[in-house]
Parts: C-alpha cells; structure tokens; sequence
C-alpha cells in the first residue's frame, strides 16, 4: 500500500469550517488509507493530532497520539478515532496553550474542559472508550472541534493570549506580569 504526506490546510481555506460526514462501516479502502496517511503526515508535521478536514477531507475522522513526557509518563499511542463523540464530563474548566498545523507559528490559551468522556470507533470497528484529562483531554477537544468546522482561536476568550510561538519562547505568559 502506498503512503504519502498529506498537504495541510491553513486558516482560511473553507473546508475548515466545513461540516463533516460521519464515515461508513465497516470503513472502505479509501479511508483506511487516509487513515494511515494522517498518521504519517502527522508525525512528519510533529503534531500531536491531525483531523480529516485539515487535509482536505471532510469527514468525521481524526488521529492522536500524546506524548509520554504530556501524560504523567503515560504516553497514548497513535489512535485513529472514526465518528468519535466527546462529552464533558463535569463542570470543570482547565487554560490550555495550543497550536495547530492549520495555524502554522501561532499560540493561543483556550478554555477547554478538564476532564472528557470520548467514544469512537476504530479502523476495524472496535471501540475507543473512555475518560481522558489534562492534556489528553486538550487534544481530543481540540480535534473533535475540527470535525464541527471549529478552530482554537474560535474557542478564544481573551486574544492577548494569542502569540507567535518565537516571541512566547523569549517571553513565557507565566513570566509576564
Ligand atoms: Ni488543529
């Protein structure tokens, strides 16, 4: 089977703010290829996650993984999550700091819940269930946000939380007054 990177879509282009499809079951050739190379372009871009429309696909489908050292040492592998739901789970409100290849250079603090139910369907139609918190929790918001044609800054209560990532290096916002 052949692999390619994917080009990514940037702010701007309209099929970020697309709805999505929910993908058919069990899944075609087509999308567990896609699959496949959502990973691969994923890791190429070192992202921790990559939805479908960012590629050009407007379909409910995205792939994760987290970073053992962004988990308490508990690193999740790459998952591949088709049709997911992700429902809070309490009130609890958490800032996080994100990027987002479709945002190439920039950060922003965005309100995100702290603790999340998540429900998907794997490639072979198995079930990825669970509750996730912290960064975890982050990374599935922020992905499922993209299959509603959600981008971070669109979640933004504040924008003198957003900044370019060389300048938030040199000045960190919990430096700053
Ligand atoms: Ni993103």
């Amino acid at each position: 089977m052949a692999m390619g990177l994917l080009k990514i879509a940037r702010m701007g282009h309209p099929v970020l703010l697309q709805e999505t499809d929910a993908i058919e079951m069990p899944v075609s050739e087509n999308v567990r290829r896609l699959a496949a190379d959502m990973v691969e372009t994923m890791h190429d871009a070192m992202g921790v996650g990559l939805a479908a429309p960012q590629v050009h696909q407007a379909l409910r489908m995205f792939v994760y993984h987290v970073p053992a050292e962004r988990n308490l040492g508990m690193g999740i592998a790459p998952r591949i999550m088709i049709n997911p739901e992700i429902v809070p789970d309490g009130e609890g409100i958490m800032e996080c700091e994100e990027g987002c290849l479709s945002i190439p250079g920039l950060r922003g603090l965005v309100p995100r819940y702290s603790r999340v139910r998540y429900h998907a369907a794997g490639l072979d139609g198995e079930i990825i269930a669970g509750i996730a918190e912290g960064f975890h929790a982050n990374v599935l918001q922020h992905e499922f946000d993209h299959l509603n044609g959600i981008l971070y800054p669109m979640r933004m209560t504040d924008f003198s939380r957003l900044g370019f990532v060389e300048e938030l290096r040199r000045y960190p916002w919990e430096r700053r007054a």
